[in-house]
Parts: C-alpha cells; structure tokens; sequence
C-alpha cells in the first residue's frame, strides 16, 4: 500500500515528520507492507497533516492526524485503506474544498512527490517546454499574450508585453529573475509552488529563457523559507541531470541556467528594484523607473523579473495552449488566481479560482467562516498594503478592476479574514508600523510619513484634536499615495483610508 504523507512547511509545522515516522513503525512491527511516500501539500490546511492512502477507487484521506491517532488508525485498516475512523475523509478529490476548484496551477500539488522527474513527468510535466522547443521567440511570447496572463505579484501587468519588451531590447546576456521573495501577510501560494511542484517553476522560467534569450535566471528566495529553499535546489539539481536545465535543454543543444539566491529578510526585497540591487550584492535600496527592469535589469541587463505564480501558469500555457487559459476569468483578467485563505478562518489553505467569484463565496462556502464562530466583520485582501473590506463589499468578484473600483487591490491573492473582536484603529495603527519598520528610507514620505502616521493615528485615538487631526491624517496618506517612490509607502495608506472610510467608530475611544 502506498501512504502519502505531506513535506511542506504547513504539514511539517503540524508534525508531519512525527506522524510519517510512527506509521513507519506501525508497519514494521506489524509486518505490514506500506511504501511511505513524502508528497506536497493540497493546501487543505486545516486538515494537514493530511494522510492519503491510494486504494482501487482513488486516495482516500484522514486528517489532522496526530500522532497519537495512528494506532487507532491502523487497528481501523489504514494500511488496507479502509479505515472506519473519526478522521477518514474519504475520497481526497471529492472533499468539495477541493473539488470546487479550478486547478490549473496547482493541478499537481499535493499529488505527486514534489522532487520526483518521473511524478512530474507522468503529469504533463515539460511538455510546455518541449512546445516551445519548436516555436521561435515570438510565437512563445505571442502564447502568452493571447493567454492573458497578469503579473501575479500583485501589480497585474501583462506578462507578454513585459516578456515582448525584453525580447525586443538587444542585449549580449539577458536574465530571467524569479520574485521568490513572498512577503505578503497571509500568503503562501508561491511557497507551496516551491514546496509542492517546484519543476513547473524550473519549466516556466527555461521557457520565458528561451522566449526573450536569456540564457541565466535566478530565484530570489526569502530566507524565511529553508523548506522551500532545500526542495527547490533538490529538485534544480535534478532538473540538470536529467537534461531539462543546462547546456542541452531536452537535447535541442539551447542552454539555460538556474540558481536560487537566498534574500536576507527585508519586506521591500519584493519590490522588484531593490531586489536586482539585493541580487547584485547591495542594500536593499529601491531604483527609480525608468529605466524599467525589461530594459535595464540585473547588471545593467535587459532582465524579466516576474512573480512564482506567473512564472508557474506558463508551462500549462504552453502545453495547453493560450486560448485554454483564457477561457477561465472574467473581463480583463483570464485564467485562474491562486487566493489564500487565512487569518480568523475555519477552513484555511489554497483556493484556485477562475476570476469572477466573490469574496462571500470564497469565505463562506470555501472557509466556513470564522474560526473562533464570531461574526466575521473585516477582511484584508492582498497583503498589508491591501484595503479592509466591510461586508458591503464581499460581494466584489474577484477581478482585478472590480477591486480596483472600489479602491481595493486582489495583490497576491491572499486573504485574511479578522471577526468582531477587531480593534481597526488598531488596524490602521499597524499599517504605518509597518511601514515604518519596512521602509527603505529612499524617500521622505514613505521614511517620515509612516512614522507622523504611527503618532497622529495615536492621537486620534486618543481624542487629541479629533478632527484636526483626522484630516492631518487624510492629507498625509493623499501625500504618501502621491509623493512615494514605490508601492511601499504608496499603498500604506491604503489600509488606513479604508479604516476611516469604512470603520471610522473604531478611531475614537
Ligand atoms: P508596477 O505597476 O510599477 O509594475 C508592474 C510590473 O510591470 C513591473 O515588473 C514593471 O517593471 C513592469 N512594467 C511596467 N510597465 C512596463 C512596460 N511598459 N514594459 C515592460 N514592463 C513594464 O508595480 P510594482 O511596483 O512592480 O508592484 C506593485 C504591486 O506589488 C502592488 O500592486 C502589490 O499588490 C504588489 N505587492 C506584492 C507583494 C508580494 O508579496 N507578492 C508584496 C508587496 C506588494
Ligand atoms: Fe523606499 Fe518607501 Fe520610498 Fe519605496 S516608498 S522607495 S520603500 S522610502
């Protein structure tokens, strides 16, 4: 029998090692015949660890298992996978968490052993990149223009004219820059790429190598994540020895080169200039635009620098076709978004959807709601620099210009959902913290502004001059908006105008 127990950071924080160790021991002094299998994660969080054991019909699930369940598992007929348990889930695939999904993406995650070639292989794997083997530069980059493919990160730029404009700028050595460096609160879809089928970032980034000439990429990977980091380099290493990364790419004789750079834990290393400078051996300081990165990048170099996530859509892109890909999504924004669940939730973990679902559906029916069973009042969408959203606007589909109209942003797709206990001031309190911790200083609005932020918020709650100082606080995140350099101090205010707009009881005490 063939037991699946997860190696990805969420199932290793709730004692996957431990669990995966005692059904070795189990078997042992049963004699029983199981084969351990460590795979990625399926982003059901709240079930992790989540054990599978493959049967005739399909692999069934039981979780969270801890260890001190395992016996009673095993005595129920976990090896013959047909345990009658309190923990047994039944078919993985139909928990309707899952099934209501549209993975394309994640389409592997959580089923195959996330370092194996042959998993991968057996599941599409390098078939994108044996495509586009046989198509010239602008027929790859033309696949994903029709895909419709945004930038993921956050700021949704369309890939395929980020990709034609390095393309189309001459250059001796150009490079392919992974943004690894996922600093989001609440985020974890680029982790669990990293974690859970690292070979389709490997793919993505040889084909947009082979798409714009550039022989080199690099990962820029946080350093909060030494699972992910240890993965990725397994599976790099064997990316080469099997010939899908070097000099000889599935033996067409075209080269490309990957590593994985560790970052040293600074939130605007995300912010893709000061992370070239951080590549590049500097501080972390943010350039100025223009010159754009797609001309003057990584030394100088023409150089794409793209998400984990928009990197991780192209292999299917290209073996699947563009026009498969844009057949998901609404409007503007085709394919599917990886979103993120977390925060005060019952069912946390990885939702991909074709864009136009709603928030409320993502919550509630996915989440199921709160999980202290409080009334849900508040919800963060993409990141710390992303607006609270009262229930007024739950109904928002998740499209990027929908969210745009109502002043919010979908970022990176996570989402964390906060219940009635909330204090939003001191919500709004912490955006500028935390700006005034992750600033890089570059420039004064971001540098002083967040830190005026911290002490007029303190004010108001106070009751110092209330109105005076509520509009000495519109006007300073009008001039952060107005007057930063990046997102950094230009989306601080973000969060904080959505307090005043949205919860303004919660400024006054
Ligand atoms: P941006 O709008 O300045 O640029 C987006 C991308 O398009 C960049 O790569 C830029 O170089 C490129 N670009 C723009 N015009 C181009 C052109 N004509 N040709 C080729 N390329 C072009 O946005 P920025 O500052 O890069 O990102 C801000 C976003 O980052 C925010 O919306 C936020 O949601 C997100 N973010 C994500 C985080 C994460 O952990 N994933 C953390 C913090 C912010
Ligand atoms: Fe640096 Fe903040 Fe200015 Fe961005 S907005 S360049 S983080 S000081």
């Amino acid at each position: 029998t063939r037991i699946f127990v997860p190696c990805d950071t969420t199932a290793l924080a709730m004692g996957a090692d431990a669990v995966a160790a005692e059904i070795a021991r189990q078997a042992k002094t049963r004699g029983a015949q199981i084969e351990i299998i460590r795979n990625g994660s399926r982003g059901l969080f709240w079930l992790e660890p989540l054990v599978e054991v493959e049967t005739a019909a399909g692999r069934i699930g039981f979780g969270p298992v801890e260890v001190d369940d395992i016996a009673a598992l095993v005595e129920a007929g976990l090896f013959e996978g047909a345990a009658e348990h309190p923990l047994a889930l039944g078919l993985v695939e139909e928990i309707p968490f899952l099934k209501n999904q549209q993975r394309l993406t994640f389409a592997r995650s959580g089923i195959t052993d996330p370092v194996s070639v042959e998993d991968y292989l057996a599941l599409d794997g390098f078939r994108g990149l044996e495509k586009a083997l046989q198509l010239n530069n602008q027929e790859i980059v033309d696949e994903i223009k029709v895909s419709g493919l945004r930038g993921r990160g956050g700021a949704a730029f369309p890939t395929g004219i980020k990709w034609q404009t390095v393309l189309n700028a001459p250059a001796e050595q150009k490079y392919i820059v992974c943004n690894a460096d996922e600093g989001d609160s609440g985020t974890f879809a680029d982790r669990m790429v990293m974690e859970c089928d690292p070979y389709m970032l490997i793919e993505g980034m040889a084909i947009a190598g082979l798409a714009v000439d550039a022989t080199q990429g690099y990962i820029y990977l946080r350093s909060e994540y030494p699972v992910a980091h240890r993965l990725m380099n397994l599976a790099i290493e064997r990316a080469y020895a099997a010939g899908y990364l070097g000099d000889n790419l599935m033996g067409s004789g075209r080269r490309f080169d990957l590593e994985v750079r560790l970052g040293a834990g600074a939130y605007i290393c995300g912010e893709e200039t000061s992370l070239l400078e951080s590549l590049e051996g500097k501080r972390g300081l943010v350039r100025a635009k223009p010159p754009l990165p797609a001309i003057v990048g990584l030394f100088g170099q023409p150089t794409v620098v793209n998400n984990v996530l928009s990197l991780a859509a192209v292999p299917f892109i290209m073996h699947k076709g563009g026009e498969t890909y844009a057949s998901y999504g609404m409007g503007r924004s085709l394919g599917t978004l990886p979103m993120q669940l977390a925060g005060n939730v019952k069912r946390g973990g990885l939702i991909e959807l074709a864009f136009g679902a709603t928030l409320r559906q993502l919550m509630e029916d996915f989440g199921g709601g709160t999980f202290s069973g409080r009334t849900l009042r508040a919800v963060q969408v993409g990141g710390p620099l992303g607006a609270y959203l009262p229930e007024s606007q739950w109904d928002t589909p998740l499209d990027y210009e929908s969210f745009a109209a109502v002043g919010a942003v979908l970022g990176h797709g996570g989402v964390v959902m906060f219940d009635d206990t909330v204090d939003m001031g001191e919500q709004a309190r912490f955006s500028m913290e935390f700006c005034v911790v992750e600033s890089c200083g570059k420039c004064t609005p971001c540098r002083i502004g967040s830190t005026r932020g911290v002490e007029v918020i303190d004010r108001i709650r106070a009751n110092e001059n209330r109105e005076a100082n509520l509009e000495l606080l519109a006007d300073l995140c009008d001039t952060m908006v107005d007057g930063s350099l990046c997102a950094m101090g230009g989306m601080t205010p973000f969060p904080v105008q959505s307090v005043m707009k949205y919860f303004p009881e919660d400024l006054q005490r």
